[in-house]
């Protein structure tokens, strides 16, 4: 079993509000995992999300990031574990595609030179050295959300976390962020999505976590799963309905 780099035991939230957002959640997630956190809208994704880097905290219970405590190591947590949100269009800050990638590296206060190094190798990884110059909201949806991607990249975490990341893509959007995303497992990276909507990457994910209530209520496989989506209120994949089994989209 490859090494353990998220272990959660047992954590409740409850928001100030009184509503419990996470009920009693364990989980433990493994080096090169590509894992799908899926389920409808209110079941507790996005919550669960925020605490794997110290965004949201947990009433109780623990989570543990290469063995430390998330609560304790905020900083060295977020270096490891990098997030991407679905909002991510809205907090660019750069004037350039350049300048957004480097945001990041110029507050940890890296010299120029490797912050210069370190940028070019990231767009070029993520095919937008073309669209360095270019000011990031003239990019398509697909290539801003590449963006996003690069600017966590850039600080090299061992996970990366997606919300939802093919909302309000068009399909050639979708496939771009698509095979970023899985040539990112391929290069090490451990990958989790939390998604409503399965369909273009059940065929990559390793796992399949399916949340209800704020509750994990089943954890498997793609194949093992796939049949019990529709009863949480996930579409089952079109293919998978036809009784074509899992087919990938082309990336
Ligand atoms: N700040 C908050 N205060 C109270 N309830 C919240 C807050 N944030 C989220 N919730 C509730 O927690 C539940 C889970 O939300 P969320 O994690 O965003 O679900 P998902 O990402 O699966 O759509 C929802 O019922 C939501 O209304
Ligand atoms: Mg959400």
């Amino acid at each position: 079993m490859p090494e353990k780099i998220i272990d959660i035991n047992s954590i409740r939230h409850i928001f100030s509000d009184g509503y419990i957002g996470i009920k009693d959640i364990s989980l433990s997630i493994h080096k090169g995992e590509f894992i799908i956190l899926a389920g409808k809208n209110g079941s507790g994704k996005s919550t669960l999300l925020r605490h794997l880097n110290g965004l949201l905290l947990p009433d109780s219970g623990t989570i543990l990031v290469n063995g430390h405590d998330v609560s304790k190591h905020l900083v060295q947590t977020r270096k490891t574990i990098g997030m991407v949100f679905q909002d991510a269009d809205t907090q660019i800050v750069g004037d350039t595609v350049f300048d957004e990638v480097a945001f990041g590296l110029e507050n940890l206060k890296i010299k120029r030179d490797k912050i210069n190094e370190k940028v070019t190798q990231v767009l070029e990884d993520l095919n937008l050295s073309h669209l360095r110059q270019r000011n990031p909201s003239t990019l398509s949806g697909g290539e801003k959300r590449k963006l996003a991607i690069a600017g966590i990249l850039v600080m090299d975490p061992q996970v990366i976390a997606f919300d939802e990341p093919f909302s309000n893509l068009d399909y050639p959007g979708t496939l771009q962020v698509l095979s970023t995303i899985i040539d990112l497992n391929q290069s090490g990276h451990t990958i989790i999505i939390a998604t409503h909507d399965v369909e273009p990457i059940i065929c990559e994910a390793t796992r399949i976590i399916i949340m209800e209530n704020g509750q994990i209520k089943k954890d498997g496989t793609p194949d093992t799963l796939i049949m019990h989506l529709e009863s949480f209120g996930v579409r089952e994949p079109c293919s998978s309905k036809f009784g074509l089994g899992l087919v990938p989209w082309p990336t």
